[in-house]
C-alpha cells in the first residue's frame, strides 16, 4: 500500500517518526515534505500535496500533519475525492475509516506524543470501511461536493 505523508514545520518531527514506522511495517511511503522543523512553512502547501496524491490515485491513503491537525484537515477536505479526518485517539481513527471512509488522516504534531500517534496510525490502517448505512451517508457528502463543484463551475 502506498501512503503519502506531508507536514509543515510543526508536524515535521512527528512526520519523521511516522514515516520511519510505516517503512518498517512494509508500507511504500511517499514523503511530500517539509524537510525540517526550523523553517516556517505554510501547511496548506503540504496538505494539498498529500490530498492531491490520494485524489489522483497515486497513493492509496494519506497522512497530513501540522501543529494541531486542524489546518491540514481543512485544506485537504477542499480537494474533491478527499475525506480527511483529524484524530486525537484510536477510537476516532478507527471510526473515521469504518464509518466515514476517511482517506487522509490528520494529526497534530503539537498535540500528540509519538507513542499515541503511532497507535492512532496503526488503528487507522487496520480499520476498513463498513459500507451499508455508512455508504449511504458518505454518498450524501460526496453528492454535496459534486453539487458545490458544479455550482462553482457555472459561476465561472
Ligand atoms: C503553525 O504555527 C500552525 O499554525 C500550524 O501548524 C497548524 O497548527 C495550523 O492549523
Amino acid at each position: 500500500m502506498r501512503i503519502a505523508i506531508g507536514s509543515d514545520h510543526a508536524g515535521y518531527m512527528l512526520k519523521t517518526e511516522i514515516a520511519r514506522w510505516l517503512v518498517a511495517q512494509g508500507y511504500e511511503v511517499r514523503d511530500l515534505g517539509t524537510d525540517n522543523a526550523e523553517d516556517s512553512v505554510d501547511y496548506p502547501d503540504f496538505a494539498r500535496a498529500v490530498a492531491q496524491a490520494v485524489a489522483a490515485g497515486e497513493c492509496d491513503l494519506g497522512i497530513a500533519l501540522c501543529g494541531t491537525g486542524i489546518g491540514v484537515s481543512i485544506t485537504a477536505n477542499k480537494v474533491p475525492g478527499v475525506r480527511a479526518a483529524v484524530c486525537t485517539d484510536t477510537y476516532m481513527a478507527r471510526m473515521s475509516r469504518q464509518h466515514n471512509d476517511a482517506n487522509v488522516l490528520c494529526l497534530g504534531g503539537r498535540v500528540l506524543g509519538v507513542g499515541l500517534a503511532l497507535d492512532i496510525v496503526a488503528a487507522w490502517l487496520a480499520a476498513a470501511f463498513e459500507g451499508g448505512r455508512h455508504a449511504r451517508r458518505v454518498a450524501k457528502y460526496e453528492l454535496l461536493e459534486a453539487q458545490t463543484s458544479k455550482l462553482k463551475a457555472q459561476k465561472g
